[in-house]
């Protein structure tokens, strides 16, 4: 149990929500992993600072304002959930091979595997205690059991998701119904669960509760088409340092994604035994990974990726229409909007 009082949380009518939790978020992590000289304590605040975009939390306070609901109450639930987000990506670092994360090391490539796992496990666990103890800051326990649960079934469902990706690694005739199934597992679904957290929280009827559900959703499957774009987008030095991340990753791991899938639906017999001739070699080998990206161009692949990425785009601001019209609503627009544009 932690009967801390929680650090003093965003407050609605002060500069934006999203502005304020990130400093609310550092002084809330330093609490709940409060000795930098205690081993996980040390790894919980590695993993968690410099926190990333935020973007779960931005959007769970976003929809909870949007839906008048009390951004104090939302504080605790939204750091918890970026533990919960936090806790995926170690795990996945792990998975995917990947020594970057957030511009520096990731943490298994710092602290090695053992401590990587127990990392990603106890930032998971304590994000379900630190959702119960919301209870301390007035959200009424039933609302929370219901959170609880929601994120317990996300949990399981991003392991489903990395599951079926592990499944179809190398395989790029596996289609993009194949490639949709995974990324709204193993991304959508903490963004689905996030907004439909802000409902369930700000106590909204069931219409509301289901448009943000279906919200959250199309903004997570938009997000992961924007990642997988992010190595044949033109700017790739300056994309991969704002990523923090390498860009090669899904390659080197031979992990098919929308633009290669959409390529293979067009092409002719040659160039499909082009495409998966270089998709097999330029993990490794940069000259072919230029002549993919290249060739996916050539294809219309790129657009044609990046046109799917707007419809979901433009699928989640039709569900935002149901939401109140305040400046809250018109916040998320713009964040949902900027997935196509960023
Ligand atoms: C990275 O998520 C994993 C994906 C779902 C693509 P973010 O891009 O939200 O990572 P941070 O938290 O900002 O670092
Ligand atoms: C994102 O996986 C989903 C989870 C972390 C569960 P990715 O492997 O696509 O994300 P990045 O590119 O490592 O951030
Ligand atoms: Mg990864």
């Amino acid at each position: 149990m932690n009967p801390d009082p929680t650090p003093p949380a965003p407050a609605a009518g002060e500069r934006t929500p999203a502005a304020l939790f990130a400093g609310y978020y550092t002084r809330r992590t330093h609490q709940l992993w409060p000795r930098p000289d205690d081993p996980l304590d040390a790894l919980a605040r590695y993993a968690l600072l410099p926190h990333g975009k935020l973007l779960r939390p931005r959007l769970l306070l976003l929809c909870v304002a949007a839906l008048g609901g009390d951004l104090t109450q939302a504080a605790a639930v939204a750091a918890a959930l970026e533990s919960h987000h936090t806790a995926s990506l170690v795990h996945d670092d792990l998975i995917d091979g990947d020594t970057r994360r957030r511009g520096r090391p990731s943490v298994h490539a710092r602290f090695g595997t053992e401590a990587a796992l127990l990392a990603g496990d106890a930032l998971l666990c304590r994000s379900f205690a630190d959702v119960a103890e919301a209870h301390h800051h007035g959200i009424a326990p039933r609302l929370l059991l219901d959170v609880i649960a929601l994120a317990g079934h996300t949990g399981a469902d991003i392991c489903r998701g990395q599951l079926l990706e592990d499944r179809l690694r190398t395989d790029a005739a596996c289609g993009r119904d194949a490639y949709l199934a995974v990324i709204t597992l193993k991304t959508a679904a903490l963004l689905r669960a996030t907004c439909r957290c802000a409902a369930l929280i700000s106590g909204a009827d069931d219409t509301l509760t289901q448009a943000l559900t279906a919200y959250g959703q199309a903004l997570g499957i938009a997000f992961q088409i924007r990642d997988d774009l992010l190595p044949y987008r033109p700017a790739t030095a300056e994309a991969a340092a704002r990523a923090g991340k390498p860009l090669s990753s899904d390659l080197r791991n031979r992990r098919p994604t929308l633009p290669l899938l959409l390529a293979l639906e067009e092409a002719g017999p040659r160039q499909t035994r082009r495409l998966h001739r270089l998709f097999t070699r330029a993990g490794h080998h940069p000259r072919a990974r230029t002549r993919l990206s290249a060739l996916l161009r050539e294809l219309g692949a790129v657009d044609a990726a990046t046109t799917l990425l707007d419809a979901y785009v433009e699928q989640a601001r039709t569900h935002l229409q149901a939401l109140p019209p305040t400046s809250h609503r018109e916040q998320l627009h713009r964040l949902t909007y900027a997935m196509s544009t960023s």
